[in-house]
């Protein structure tokens, strides 16, 4: 029976399982997905696995996303800008890497109503995550896109890699259309990724915080005081595994809403909205 994983260290908080077994479920199909936990020093032998037995696909999450790529015979277009694999399509033994965070961005934004195309758009962060963002930012067509980073030295490389500006956060205003956290700061106790949104700038961009637990991130919060239409990052989370789905079972389900429906079902039994 065809299976596919889910690998990474740690691993036993992934979502991907949920998601995944929703969608097979949805398509009626026999397959499997599970979560494996993988350690660097395992990599390889897993790929022996893959190369000799009947995985059909598989994602990869931290902190394998840059490593895998050493082991793959073909990189989509995305994986080369991106410089991240997350998800692997292997047809009898030969590997294929994508990266579909950028699909699921953008099909978050899309879904929420969000006009990229010549829009004003400020960043957050300087990370894996951001580089995924701001690939889909270009080639939705986003006008203007400007770098905040605690780290400006990283915010400098980012943004000389994909020909967009950055600032010091210290220079940060709301003045955007789009705005958007990547920093994974508050997904630890207490954190905070340095930016406040004044009351009265009277600016009210859309705003977006990748992080979906906690639901709604200081950020997020103080946004939706503001007035700003905000979301969490969710559906980025879930369009870019329904999105792997898509390229290992060759169907379309993207714009599927019963299916959207079905995972937040699954997301909601478990407590997270
Ligand atoms: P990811 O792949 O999720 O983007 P990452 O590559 O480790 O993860 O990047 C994390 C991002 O969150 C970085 O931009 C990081 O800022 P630095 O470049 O200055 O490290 C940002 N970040 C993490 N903790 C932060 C904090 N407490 N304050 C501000 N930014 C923070």
């Amino acid at each position: 029976m065809d299976k596919f994983y889910v690998i990474g260290d740690p691993i036993k908080h992934s979502h991907s399982p949920l998601i995944h077994n929703a969608i097979l479920d949805f398509l009626g199909m026999g397959q499997t997905y599970t979560a494996r936990q993988i350690g660097q020093e395992e990599l390889a032998c897993f790929i022996n696995e893959v190369r000799g037995g009947d995985v059909k696909g598989f994602n990869v999450t931290a902190p394998h996303k840059i490593a895998i790529m050493q082991y793959l015979d073909e990189i989509g277009a995305e994986v080369e800008k991106i410089g991240a694999v997350n998800t692997v399509r292997s047809i009898e033994g030969r590997m294929v890497g994508y990266n579909t965070d950028a699909d699921g961005f953008s099909q978050m934004l899309k879904r929420a109503g969000v006009r990229v195309t010549g829009a004003k758009v400020k960043i957050i962060g300087a990370g894996g995550a951001a580089r995924g963002v701001i690939y889909a930012l270009l080639r939705d067509g986003a006008e203007e896109i400007t770098v905040y980073n605690r780290t400006q030295e990283k915010a400098a490389k980012l943004a000389a890699d994909f020909g967009v500006d950055y600032e010091l956060p210290e220079a940060f205003t709301p003045e955007c259309d789009i705005l958007i956290n990547t920093s994974s700061a508050e997904m630890f106790e207490g954190g905070n990724n340095g930016i406040d949104l004044p009351e009265d700038s009277g600016f009210k961009p859309n705003v977006t915080d990748i992080i979906y637990l906690p639901p709604e991130t200081r950020f997020l919060k103080q946004a939706r005081e503001r007035g700003c239409q905000t979301q969490n990052g969710l559906n980025m989370l879930i369009f870019q595994a329904i999105r792997a789905a898509e390229i290992w079972h060759g169907v379309d389900l993207m714009e599927n809403e019963e299916l959207l429906r079905r995972i937040h079902k699954k997301f909601a039994e478990i407590g997270v909205v």
